[in-house]
């Protein structure tokens, strides 16, 4: 199974490829925990990459392109793969297409979660995540069970950088003007799976394996 999982910021992408991941036994691939894994190591791509992400913008398609291609061509990527954040822009998902086929591979679906705005929010302001595996909580939604402290590890959890209210705008803005436009980009191509991402975690993802299984 190859699925690309799209959505504005805080619909639950890294939520749901989580579970989809562990579902289907496939690679779960965040462009945005490969960026923040090089900021946390200061690796060059890190030091190029902090401001930009604290500023809410994106990475240059150059980069995050080549950072793709890298990681398709481990093999784990053979037997399937969820990508959470990448493509985001048509330059990206045209560089993407080419990537994949040229692994001899084929993307089965794409999966757009949709979460009304004001939902969006409450999600991003309300998110921890663990310094230690990454894992993700919600204040309210799916708090820990001490708080500040990782059910998984035990690692402390922290509130991301660009989840204070002037990133999430810029973040919200980017996603309108430079990823929306995949929508079409992928309805024209047959592979879009449209999601409501607003009910529970459960029930999301119930509804995208539904939406997968039926392709
Ligand atoms: P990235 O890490 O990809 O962040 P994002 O796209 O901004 O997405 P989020 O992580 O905010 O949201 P999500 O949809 O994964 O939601 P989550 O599951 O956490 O990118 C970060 C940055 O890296 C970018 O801004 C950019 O600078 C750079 N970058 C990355 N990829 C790039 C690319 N391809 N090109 C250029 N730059 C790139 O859920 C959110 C919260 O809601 C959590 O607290 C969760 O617990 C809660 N929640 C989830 N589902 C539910 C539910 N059903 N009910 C209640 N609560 C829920």
């Amino acid at each position: 199974m190859h699925i690309v999982l799209m959505g504005a910021q805080g619909t639950g992408k890294g939520t749901q490829a989580t579970i989809l991941a562990q579902a289907y036994r496939i690679p779960h691939i965040s462009t945005g925990d490969i960026l923040r894994q090089a900021v946390k190591d200061g690796t060059p791509l890190g030091k190029k990459a902090q401001a930009v992400m604290e500023r809410g913008e994106l990475v240059s398609d150059d980069i995050m392109i080549g950072i793709v291609r890298e990681r398709l061509a481990r093999p784990d990527c053979e037997k399937g793969f969820i990508f959470d954040g990448f493509p985001r822009t048509i330059a990206q998902a045209d560089a993407f297409t080419e990537a994949v086929r040229d692994r001899g591979l084929r993307l089965d679906a794409v999966v757009s979660l949709e979460v009304p705005r004001e939902i969006l929010l409450e999600r991003m302001t309300g998110r921890r995540v663990c310094r230690g595996c990454g894992a993700i909580y919600h204040v309210k939604y799916s708090p820990p069970e001490v708080a500040g402290r990782c059910d998984r590890c035990g690692g402390e959890l922290y509130q991301r950088v660009d989840d204070h209210p002037d990133a999430i705008n810029t973040r919200l803005e980017a996603y309108e003007r430079q990823t929306a436009p995949l929508i079409d980009y992928y309805r024209q191509r047959g592979l879009l799976k449209a999601v409501d991402g607003a009910g529970l975690v459960e029930e999301v993802a119930g509804a995208i394996k539904s939406a997968v299984a039926g392709q």
